[in-house]
């Protein structure tokens, strides 16, 4: 595998935080921060703070992205914002099937397929969420499970679109827990992931997909997980809250 292939990205998911007013703080703080960066780097912010992040990040190296889209283009479906909605407004990424969206909002790998084709065909990038429970890792069918999410959520996905999907392979026992799946773990799941994109289409389009990790993910152990081949990037949630932490994060993708 060549990791020269694909783009390093990393991108914070700030999940429910931040107000518009403290959006156009972090972003503005970020900026000087992360301006010299050799990866990508995205910020995902609630639907509240795309407008500001959107204006604040203007002219930078910083992409801002949303934490979810529905899958129809408009209709009855109070509270939702569609993936036409977001391109209008200009976002180029959204996460899509979130380990908090399956367990908190009843997302199934069938909705999150649905979500996704909804994204590309809106012309979105998708950084596509997949990972294991504690208890899947413990039955052994981490591989499994992995290999299914990702299969399900690619469904009706052509290797063509597979330039606008990144996967983030997300341990859920590792989200917002402090614990991170070890380099090696994360390598082993990234690289069966890849193996799976390989066997759904070309070792081409394997090789040159993104696959982060995301779980716990910090300043502090960003360098080792990120120098795994298979390792293309990092999805932060706590740690993208926190300026100095989450260019610290983007300068060890950088090396
Ligand atoms: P933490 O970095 O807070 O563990 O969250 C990871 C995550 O869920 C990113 O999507």
């Amino acid at each position: 595998m060549n990791k020269a292939k694909r783009k390093t990205i990393i991108a914070g998911n700030w999940k429910m935080n931040k107000t518009p007013a403290e959006a156009k703080v972090l972003i503005s703080e970020m900026i000087p921060l992360v301006k010299d960066a050799d990866c990508d780097v995205i910020a995902c912010v609630p639907f509240v703070d795309l407008a500001v992040a959107l204006e604040a990040a203007q002219g930078t190296n910083i992409k801002i992205g949303a934490e979810n889209c529905h899958w129809a283009k408009s209709g009855a479906f109070t509270g939702e914002i569609s993936a036409d909605m977001l391109k209008s407004m200009g976002i180029e990424y959204v996460i899509i099937g979130h380990s908090e969206r399956r367990q908190y909002f009843g997302e199934t790998d069938v909705t999150v397929n649905q979500r996704v084709r909804a994204a590309l065909d809106a012309g979105l990038t998708v950084i596509l969420c997949v990972g294991e429970q504690k208890v899947e890792r413990e039955q052994g069918i981490t591989a499994e499970l992995c290999r299914m999410q990702t299969k399900v959520a690619l469904q009706g996905v052509t290797a063509e679109e597979m330039s606008r999907i990144v996967i983030a392979y997300e341990p859920v026992w590792a989200i917002g827990t402090g614990l991170t799946a070890t380099a090696d773990q994360a390598e082993e799941v990234c690289a069966l992931i890849r193996d799976c994109i390989a066997e759904l289409y070309t070792a081409e389009v394997a090789e040159a997909t993104t696959i982060q990790y995301g779980g716990s993910m910090n300043d502090a152990n960003a360098e080792e997980l990120l120098s795994k081949v298979n390792v293309d990037g990092g999805l932060i949630g706590g740690a993208s809250l926190i300026a100095e932490k989450f260019a610290k994060i983007v300068e060890a993708a950088s090396k």
